[in-house]
């Protein structure tokens, strides 16, 4: 009897135990899932507000522009000129030119492929390579360049250079140059871009002076 009495109470508080656990034990999983969603759901949010802000960086940082370029100032050396037997002009040009990057990458020129020049009209009165030149992101850079210019006898072909030296103000002078570069954007990205300097200038041969100097 005393051996029986005491199997029922055990008995008892096993199956007590087991319901007991068994009903503790969905409360949990229950409490799991909803955690878990909620864990996916921040994992989400997470994932879709950085993208968001990825594309934003990417139409902002890879959207590359050509640099602007211009010559800010220009001086001159060693002026000669004549109008007879022919048109001559001669002159060493020294041109302050400044490039504006606006791009998230810096600007490299390509070697031996931009070149300044000097016109009178559309003939070509002098030119120089432009090299070894790169510009940081997102900054003004400025370089200076000098370009002989030697001009004989072809600048007859422009019937207006002689009415021009003979008034003292030779109006006809312009600058051009194609800088060829690359923009290289977080070291994986280039991409080619040319950036184009196309400038008006006037000389004053009294004062050897560039009057009027205006860029596109
Ligand atoms: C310009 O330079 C060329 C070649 O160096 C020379 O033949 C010419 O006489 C010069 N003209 C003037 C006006 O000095
Ligand atoms: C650039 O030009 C110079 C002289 O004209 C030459 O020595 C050099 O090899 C050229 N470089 C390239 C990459 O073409
Ligand atoms: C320069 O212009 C003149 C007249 O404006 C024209 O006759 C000549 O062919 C042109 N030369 C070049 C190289 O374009
Ligand atoms: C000469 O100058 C005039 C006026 O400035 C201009 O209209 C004309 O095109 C010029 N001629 C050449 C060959 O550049
Ligand atoms: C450079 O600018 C002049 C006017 O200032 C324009 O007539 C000419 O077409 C331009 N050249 C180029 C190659 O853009
Ligand atoms: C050229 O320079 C001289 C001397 O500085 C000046 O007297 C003259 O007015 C200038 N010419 C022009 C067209 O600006």
């Amino acid at each position: 009897m005393p051996e029986e009495n005491q199997v029922i109470p055990l008995a008892l508080t096993q199956i007590h135990h087991r319901s007991d656990e068994a009903f503790s034990s969905t409360k949990p999983k229950n409490l799991h899932q909803k955690r878990s969603s909620k864990i996916f759901f921040y994992i989400l949010t997470a994932i879709v507000l950085q993208s968001v802000g990825l594309l934003i960086f990417a139409l902002i940082a890879l959207r590359f522009e050509s640099p602007q370029v211009k010559i800010t100032s220009v001086s001159t050396k060693n002026l000669r000129y004549s109008t007879s037997p022919w048109p001559s002009l001669n002159m060493t040009l020294i041109a302050q030119i400044t490039v504006d990057n606006k791009n998230f990458g810096r600007f490299k020129l390509k070697k031996n492929s931009s070149k300044a020049s000097v016109l009178y009209g559309n003939i070509t009165i002098g030119d120089t390579l432009i090299n070894g030149w790169s510009v940081r992101a997102r900054k003004r850079e400025s370089v200076k360049i000098t370009v002989q210019v030697r001009a004989n006898g072809g600048l007859s072909e422009n019937m207006n250079i002689s009415s021009e030296v003979k008034s003292g103000l030779v109006k006809m002078i312009r600058s051009y140059a194609e800088l060829r570069g690359e923009v290289h954007a977080f070291k994986i990205i280039k991409k080619h871009k040319t950036a184009i300097m196309n400038c008006t200038m006037s000389l004053n041969l009294t004062s050897q002076a560039i009057h009027n100097l205006l860029c596109k």
